[in-house]
Formats: structure tokens, sequence, C-alpha cells
């Protein structure tokens, strides 16, 4: 799906920039592609959020 994330065939080794490495032993693994996981590389599922969470705001537009 657009914005979702990449199926590879997993057993998968990521190195990421700081030299640390993300592995995950499932026979497909998601490769997050949107940046919003909370388990970057892998794909939480986050990107199926079609809205943020926006601050409340009372009737004369200001922010509460
Ligand atoms: S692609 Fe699924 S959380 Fe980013």
């Amino acid at each position: 799906m657009k914005g979702g994330p990449v199926l590879i065939d997993g057993p998968v080794e990521v190195e990421m920039p700081d030299g640390s490495v993300v592995s995950s032993d499932r026979f497909v693994v998601a490769l997050c592609v949107c940046r919003r996981s909370l388990t970057y590389p892998l794909c939480d599922t986050s990107h199926r959020r079609q809205c943020r969470v926006v601050a409340a705001t009372s009737n004369d537009g200001e922010r509460e």
C-alpha cells in the first residue's frame, strides 16, 4: 500500500546509520518506509493512522 511497509523475506538484519543492528527472524519482515514506527526500522502499523493528533482549541481559536 502507498506509504506502507516494504515486505521482504526474513530473517533479516538491518544495520542502522549508528552501527547498531536490528534483526528479525520472521518469515516475512515489514520494513517501515513512513518513518512513523515506534519500532523503526520495523513497521508497527503506525502508517495506518490517517490523521494526526492536534491540540484542542476553544471556540475563539485559542489553544487550551
Ligand atoms: S510503514 Fe508501517 S509504520 Fe511505517
